[in-house]
């Protein structure tokens, strides 16, 4: 069994004390601290950019995993890096606008981790050719733009085809899931292959961030 990560998404912390609600999400466990960029253009939602992502790297010593849901990626993946990103994921669909591969590169050449993923709408097939270009797939499990969203288990299909890849190979990608998750989606998740879980609603809105963390990651026992 591989080593479950549990990323709260500050999406949906409280923004007038972000600073203290990264801390307390890391003191309550947290492995690494997903943020969320939306531009607006490839979602229909903006959320925020480089500054806040130099304000999570200044407040905590977990990796800070960046999912770009912008247009253009390849332009910003320098600010993000210098910013203190650990791992930058793009978007696969053609509307991300930006030559895929070439951006993985560049993310890895600026000594991060590249990371992919995919809208709930695309399928499996698009991502093929970049597994072995990346660190970590990450499958969506809503359709993004907006913290808050139901699940959908039909993705577990797409998790299920990313762990029957990693069995083939000796390099393992992370397996990512996001939108939705809370500790009966994350055991889902786990038993169809994922170990990372990233969740915003589900900690952010709980009393007990600790129990909520352990809830989702108690999830593969
Ligand atoms: C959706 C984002 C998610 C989102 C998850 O567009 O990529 O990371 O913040 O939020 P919840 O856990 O509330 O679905
Ligand atoms: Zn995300």
């Amino acid at each position: 069994m591989r080593k479950i990560i549990v990323a709260p998404s500050i999406l949906a912390a409280d923004f007038s004390r972000l600073a203290d609600e990264i801390r307390r999400v890391e003191q309550a466990g947290a492995d690494w601290i997903h943020c969320d960029i939306m531009d607006g253009h490839f979602v229909d939602n903006i959320s925020f950019g480089p500054a806040i992502v130099d304000l999570v790297r200044k407040n905590t010593k977990l990796p800070v995993d960046v999912h770009l849901m912008i247009e253009h990626a390849d332009h910003y993946v320098p600010r993000f890096v210098k910013a203190g990103a650990n791992s930058i994921t793009v978007h696969v669909e053609r509307e991300a606008n930006h030559d895929v591969e070439k951006t993985l590169h560049a993310i890895r050449d600026a000594g991060c981790r590249p990371g992919l993923s995919l809208n709930p709408a695309t399928p499996f097939e698009s991502v093929e050719p970049f597994l072995d270009k990346i660190e970590l797939l990450l499958i969506m499990t809503v359709h993004p733009g907006f913290g808050g969203q139901s699940f959908r288990p039909e993705m577990m299909k797409k998790v299920k085809r990313a762990a029957e890849w990693n069995k083939s190979r000796e390099h393992k990608i992370e397996i990512e899931v996001d939108g939705g998750i809370n500790a009966d989606t994350a055991r889902l998740s786990i038993q169809n292959g994922a170990n990372v879980l990233v969740a915003g609603t589900s900690i952010f809105r709980a009393k007990d961030y600790r129990e909520a963390i352990e809830a989702i990651r108690g999830a593969s026992l």
